[in-house]
């Protein structure tokens, strides 16, 4: 297959591309990426080293430029779309929701229509659990769970998941939907929980965790969600809705007094800060629908991951230096200098 995957600098996307590359020796694909502060291109430099110019193809661009998109699709003769591009924080959406509704709405609109002029095959959106709202102490959320957003960046995905089933049912687009439950592993951001538990238990600063602590997520390790992604874009029923999760339910303090042990830090380092506002209480997936009509299987349990997931962090310290300091921005004319 031929793949525009969007968003593929960021953590998810570049864990998709690293997957494809491995496991579909057959496959191109095109990452365009906007690089905004989540995309660092440095994640998929051993990529551009191995099959840039073959298989791999970068470009720096908006997922709503519908010209370089349409570009895009022709000239590389695109068979599917993979939609990881987003805006993604839910403490950044708090703040300043317009990024969020620019790219995850009026971006995926717009890349539904290139795609749609143009005739893709397959467009496979990347969404989230949180569409679904927040749980209580019992149940999980199923395809069927209605949507009820709580935070703009909820909100957002949301919408575009609403774009895209609408694209479906009027213009009968070949969509497949994927919701998924929390990510950790190599390439995420230090803004997320893990990996900020993480650099500040190294430093000895201390740990902000929200409220009581007691908000439970699914934690998925990211390459089983990539898997997930890559057989609803093999496999998948046209119009569908999947769900991901990990099977692994865990409320943040223990997450959090997880990676202190694990680096042998005190847990003196934890301290509770004011809540987040709108903060989900609880999320938990049914993924049975995945299951069944695709083989889904999360294939880690929370304790190998973390393991993992730490193991990757210590091994590549000079990455989480380089986006603490910033130094990851200038990458694109690092690279470009060593190159010429
Ligand atoms: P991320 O923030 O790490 O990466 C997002 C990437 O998209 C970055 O590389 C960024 O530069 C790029 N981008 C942003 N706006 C763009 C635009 N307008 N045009 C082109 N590129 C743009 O996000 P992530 O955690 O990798 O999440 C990827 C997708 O998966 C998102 O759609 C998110 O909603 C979804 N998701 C994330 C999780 C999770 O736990 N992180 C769970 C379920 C679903
Ligand atoms: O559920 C899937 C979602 O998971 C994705 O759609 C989002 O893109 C992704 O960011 C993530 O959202 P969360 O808000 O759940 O992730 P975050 O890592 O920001 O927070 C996880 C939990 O930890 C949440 O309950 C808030 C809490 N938290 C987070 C931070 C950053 C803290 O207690 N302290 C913190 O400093």
């Amino acid at each position: 297959m031929r793949l525009l995957v969007t968003g593929g600098c960021g953590f998810i996307g570049a864990n998709y591309i690293h997957l494809v590359m491995r496991e579909q020796p057959e496959d191109v694909i095109v990452n365009l990426d906007k690089l905004t502060y989540a995309g660092n291109p440095e994640n998929m430099v051993d990529i551009e080293r191995e099959f840039g110019g073959e298989r791999y193809f970068f470009v720096q661009g908006d997922i709503g430029n519908v010209e370089l998109v349409s570009h895009i699709l022709r000239t590389h003769k695109i068979d599917a779309v993979v939609n990881f591009a987003a805006e993604s924080h839910v403490d950044r959406s708090i703040d300043d929701c317009s990024p969020f509704i620019e790219t995850n709405v009026v971006g995926t609109k717009n890349l539904l229509e290139a795609s749609r002029k143009y005739g893709v095959d397959r467009f496979v959106h990347v969404s989230t659990d949180e569409v679904y709202g927040t749980l209580g102490e019992d149940g999980q959320f199923s395809e069927e769970s209605p949507l009820a957003p709580n935070s703009p960046y909820s909100a957002s995905k949301a919408s575009s998941d609403m774009l895209c089933r609408a694209f479906f049912e009027t213009h009968d687009f070949p969509v497949v939907i994927t919701r998924c439950s929390n990510n950790y592993g190599p390439y995420q951001f230090p803004e997320k929980l893990i990996p900020l538990m993480y650099s500040k238990a190294k430093g000895g600063e201390s740990l902000p965790v929200y409220g009581d602590g007691q908000n439970v997520r699914d934690w998925i390790y990211v390459a089983d969600h990539c898997r997930g992604v890559d057989l609803a874009l093999r496999k998948g029923r046209l119009g569908a809705v999947y769900n991901f999760g990990g099977a692994a339910e865990m409320k943040n303090i223990d997450v959090v007094k997880t990676i202190l042990s694990a680096l042998g830090k005190s847990e003196d380092l934890i301290t509770y800060v004011k809540d987040r506002p709108g903060h989900d209480r609880r999320y938990a997936m049914n993924f049975d629908l995945a299951a069944k009509e695709l083989g889904f299987a999360p294939s880690l349990n929370f304790a190998a991951g973390i393991q993992e997931t730490i193991d990757w962090y210590e091994q590549n310290s000079a990455w989480l230096e380089g986006v603490e300091s910033g130094a990851y921005r200038s990458f694109m004319n690092r690279w470009y200098g060593e190159r010429s």
